[in-house]
């Protein structure tokens, strides 16, 4: 290598600007833009670097009031945390009656884009970007407010491929806040988990991810980190479907659902080992259009009759679809899911998974059949292990005025 200054390539325009020439006297330069920096006289004001405003969306909010609890049935947000908290020992049903207003004032406040009650970074609030909250209550939540737990209220019958850890599984109350920031959706977390100090402690909290917004039209069927195309076989929000089959319709849970958060690993590892063929037939689809085996678009309804040439199922009967499609139309739910992406653990190059997100108005009638037929047997499971598992009652939403909860504790 030569030592010669002169030899030493001057650095390009593109190099200084995306940080190849960040050297010290060039800081200025970097922020204004090279020729700004080199023809402005020091007395002229400040070039504004341009601004990309198309799309965007950071003001935008879901109505908090309604019938139902929103987050449900919203068009998924891009980023997504679930916290499970554990009651602490001695909190009541007034207690709860105070927490749950607690935390409705500051969802309410905050999914409209206002600062939460005595919030400490107020500005951090003003960008909604469609924040949700939707609140769940386990079965020790209902038992302290001495309410009637639905049968259905409780851990999930144990599954042959759950390896479930007890640091991902259950909890008394789960808060999910989602919006298209995540920052907003930290912020949210903060403040909400602030006012849950004198009543409970947190069990387990989960970040996911989706397509950012901007990234891919709206409306886009998300990615999970196999590559796959999923949740393209779903219930569609406001269906006659969605509304029989999602929503509760007597008792305190009137208007509310059920929600079934699973944490489900993903071998990346492994399922490199694998080819395209072998990776399309494990699910039953394809990888590029997310198109069933036997179609060419995504939507097209899967042939599972279909045979290749030598006589062999084109959608094998053991892949994922053929598994978890039910001849019982009351066997299905909504699935919200979101990808999680952790720091591997030590030699590991990945820590990656899915967590599984399902709405139903009966976990027990309409998310175990499923399960268990996966469980049998399900290509994907080669690669898949669920590790945590956790179940609640998500009570229906209020009015203004009221609390979430109120049907259970008002
Ligand atoms: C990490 C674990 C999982 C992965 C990677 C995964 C992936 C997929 C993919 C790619 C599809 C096809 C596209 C679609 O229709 O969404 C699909 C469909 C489906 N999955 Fe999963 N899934 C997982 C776990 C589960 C679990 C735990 C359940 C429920 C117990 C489930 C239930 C379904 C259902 C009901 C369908 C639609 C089947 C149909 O075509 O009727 N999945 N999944």
């Amino acid at each position: 290598m030569s030592d010669d200054a002169s030899a030493i390539p001057s650095p390009s325009r593109r190099q200084l600007l995306v940080g190849g020439g960040a050297v010290a006297g060039w800081g200025a330069a970097l922020a204004l833009g090279v020729d700004a920096a080199v023809a402005a006289p020091s007395s002229a004001p400040a070039a504004v670097p341009s601004q990309d405003t198309a799309g965007l969306r950071g003001a935008s909010t879901v109505p908090f009031h309604g019938p139902h609890q929103a987050g449900v049935t919203v068009v998924p947000q891009a980023h997504s945390t679930f916290v499970a908290l554990d009651l602490v020992d001695g909190v009541d049903r007034d207690a709860l009656g105070r927490l749950m207003r607690l935390l409705t004032d500051d969802a309410r406040r905050l999914t409209q884009g206002l600062p939460a009650l005595a919030d400490t970074e107020p500005e951090l609030a003003r960008r909604p970007a469609r924040l949700t909250v939707t609140f769940g209550f386990g079965p020790g939540f209902v038992a302290s407010a001495g309410g009637e737990a639905p049968g259905w209220l409780g851990p999930l019958p144990a599954f042959g491929v759950d390896r479930l850890e007890e640091g991902w599984s259950d909890g008394d109350l789960l808060l999910e806040v989602a919006s298209d920031d995540p920052v907003t959706v930290a912020h949210a977390v903060r403040m909400l988990l602030k006012g849950t100090r004198a009543f409970a402690t947190v069990r387990w909290l989960q970040q996911g991810f989706r397509d950012a917004y901007g990234s891919v039209p709206t409306g886009t069927t998300m990615r999970n980190l196999f590559g796959q195309i999923d949740g393209t076989v779903n219930l569609v929000p406001g269906s006659v479907d969605a509304e029989d089959l999602v929503w509760i319709r007597d008792g305190w849970l009137d208007r509310g659902t059920s929600v079934v958060v699973r944490r489900i690993a993903m071998n990346l590892e492994t399922w490199d080992e694998l080819d395209r063929p072998g990776r399309e037939q494990s699910v039953g689809r394809r990888l590029d259009t997310g198109a069933p085996l036997t179609g060419t678009r995504e939507h097209d309804e899967p042939d599972f009759d279909a045979v290749d040439a030598v006589g062999f199922p084109v959608i094998p009967e053991f892949s994922h679809i053929a598994r978890a499609r039910s001849a019982d139309p009351r066997e299905r739910f909504l699935r919200r899911g979101y990808n999680y992406d952790l720091p591997p653990r030590p030699g590991a190059i990945s820590e990656s998974g899915l967590i599984f997100v399902s709405f139903q108005a009966d976990p027990v009638t309409q998310f175990v059949p499923v399960q268990r037929r996966l469980d049998e047997l399900d290509l994907l499971n080669t690669w898949t292990t669920p590790i945590g598992s956790a179940v609640f009652a998500v009570p229906p939403g209020c009015q203004e005025g009221g609390f979430v909860g109120e049907t259970l504790l008002g």
